[in-house]
This record gives structure tokens, sequence and C-alpha cells, in this order.
């Protein structure tokens, strides 16, 4: 077995807090600290070539792990490795792409003066820089842009020149903090499609999202965390109940007298424009549905069978974060 690219062990991440604390009536103010448990000893792995999301609602310590893991702050207890060595390695950093969750761009630099001067930090020389950043600009779409002041950027565009200086260094494993924040969906398609090329290239992809319907199309394997604990790790088809949930039936030309008796044993019920949708919890009600409306002047469209979403997982098993 060769030796996961991250290996996270019993990994706590403690924060004290400094409160203001005020007691009324006595005009009494004093700072309190308070401490607030991130992380709640966390093991996990993740293998070389895969795309990993880890997930969870606001708070729940994604930001955290990959600050631990990018060395921004440290464990209050635990360990972790990158590539087999112990944190803030040099020769592993030299591997390593990074997109904070909150990047903070220089406002009057150009896109292309922007890869440049990360190029330059990266140490590459003038020649490769020349070869490397069209090349970046051109997978983030941004050729156009080049000349551009970063403060004439969208919000998309921004994470994409972020995406782009994540890539400059050709790393071996990318760690992007929400990189679909802020997009809308042809932005969230576009950094899709971007992470999927990226496994292509034999890259490894560790991303944290709570946009779950992103998680789900591209993500080899996912964790879920909340309040700072492992909740679970595993294929998304491991991690999803394999029970059918429901029964979707589509049809159209119902008569309307059939219509209402099916209504009143449907769990959902959707008129749409030409077709109505009627959900079903129970398989034999749904069978008989379908042989009714095929029986009667109606039309079906489509029967679904419906399995767990990552959604319905979450609202499952998470209770609400304060
Ligand atoms: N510097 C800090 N000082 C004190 N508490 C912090 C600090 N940074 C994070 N926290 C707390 O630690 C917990 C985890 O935060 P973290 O930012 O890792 O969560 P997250 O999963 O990335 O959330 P989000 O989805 O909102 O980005 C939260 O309760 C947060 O308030
Ligand atoms: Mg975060």
């Amino acid at each position: 077995m060769p030796v996961p690219i991250v290996q996270i062990r019993n990994l706590t991440k403690i924060y004290i807090r400094d409160v203001i604390g005020t007691e009324f009536g006595r005009l009494k103010i004093r700072l309190k600290n308070r401490k607030v448990a991130a992380l709640k000893s966390l093991t996990l792995d993740v293998n070389e070539g895969e795309i990993f999301g880890l997930l969870g609602p606001n708070g729940a310590g994604k930001t955290t792990v990959i600050k631990i893991l990018m060395g921004l702050i440290f464990p209050t207890s635990g360990f972790a490795t990158l590539m087999g060595k112990p944190l803030g390695d040099k020769s592993v950093k030299a591997s390593i792409g990074f997109l904070p969750e909150n990047p903070y761009f220089y406002d009057y630099l150009k896109g292309y003066e922007f890869l440049n001067y990360y190029g330059q930090l990266y140490g590459m020389g003038a020649e490769k820089r020349r070869k490397k950043i069209p090349e970046l600009l051109e997978l983030v779409g941004l050729t156009s842009a080049a000349d551009l002041p970063l403060k004439g950027y969208s919000k998309g565009m921004l994470q994409r020149i972020g995406l782009a200086q994540a890539l400059l260094n050709d790393p071996r494993i990318v760690f992007l903090d929400e990189p679909q924040s802020g997009l809308d969906p042809f932005g969230r398609k576009e950094v899709r499609d971007l992470i999927l090329s990226l496994k292509e290239r034999g890259a490894t992809v560790f991303f944290s999202s709570h946009i779950l319907s992103d998680a789900e199309a591209i993500c080899d394997r996912v964790a879920i965390l909340s309040k700072g604990a492992l909740v679970n790790v595993g294929a998304l088809d491991e991690i999803l109940s394999a029970r059918i949930k429901a029964y979707e039936i589509e049809a159209m030309d119902v008569p309307e007298a059939l219509v209402g008796e099916l209504e009143k044993i449907s769990v959902q019920f959707v008129r749409r424009t030409k077709t109505i949708l009627f959900v079903i919890e129970k398989e034999d009600l749904a069978e008989q549905m379908v042989k009714r409306i095929i029986n009667s002047p109606g039309r079906l469209v489509s029967y679904t069978p419906r399995r767990e979403t990552l959604e319905e997982y979450f609202i499952r098993n998470i209770e609400k974060q304060q």
C-alpha cells in the first residue's frame, strides 16, 4: 500500500478567543478567555490522485484543517504528514498549490503581472514564467483579461486567477478552500471542470465546500465534518444510503378526477407547464399509480426511483450549528 499523500492523525485545535464580558447593574467589564474546540481528534487519509472533498456546515472546522496542513497555524495536539513528510518540510511545500478561503489580491496588479509576481516567489525563472503563465491564463479562461488590473475583475474572475496562482508550480496536490463560494452556476461548473482536469493530469485535489451538489458531482471520496468532529468518510455511494427514498412519477394529460385521487397519496405534488410530478414513498403504491395512469387517457412520461442525496444525508445526520 502506498503511503497516503495526506495523513491526519488525532488532529485537535483549540482556539482561545478573548471575549469582553459585561455584567450589567454592577458596571463591571472583564476579559474572559473562551476556548473553541475547532477540531476534535480528526483522523483521515487522502490517497494520491483522488479528488477529496472536505464537507461540512459553516464553522465545522474545514478552514482550520487546511490552515494546519498549510503550516499557517499549529495544531493543539495530534499531527499530520504531507507526502509522507512532517508539516513544514520545504521540499513538500514546493509541490503544493493553495487557494485560501478569502484570498487577498493586489488590486493594481494586472492578471499577468500577478501571476508573474507569484511565479517569482516560487523561484521560477523568467523563461519558465513566460511559458507557464499564458498556459494557465488559457486554462482558467482569462487570456483576454491578462492586461486588466485585478480591481476590475469580477468575483468569479478573481477566483479563477487565484486558481491559476495555485497551479503555477505544477503541484502534486492542490488545496482549495471553498473554491466555488460566491460563484454563479456557470462559474461553479468551470471550477468543477478545472478540478477534473487536474485529476486527469495526475494531481490530487483536496477541497472544502458546503455546496453539496458540486462535491457530489466530482469527488472520489468525501469527509463530513460537524463541529470539529468527523461524521463520516468514504466514497459517496458508500456514505449515502442505497435505500430508495421515494419514487417520482411524471405524467401528462391525466384526467383531473384521477389527478385529485393520486394527489391524495403523494408526499409531493407539483404541476409543471405540461406535466405533473407525483412523489410517492411506498413502492407498491407507486406501481399502482403507474398502472392507473397507463390505463387512463393520460400518458406516463417517466418513473424514477430516487436515492438519498448528499443534502438529505446532511439534514439527517448533522445538527444545525449554533
Ligand atoms: N482565529 C480564530 N479564533 C477563534 N476561533 C476561531 C478562529 N478561527 C476559527 N475559529 C472557530 O473555529 C470553528 C471552526 O472554524 P473554521 O473556519 O475552521 O470552519 P469552516 O468549516 O471553515 O467554516 P466556513 O464554512 O464558515 O468557512 C468555528 O467555530 C470558528 O468560529
Ligand atoms: Mg472555512
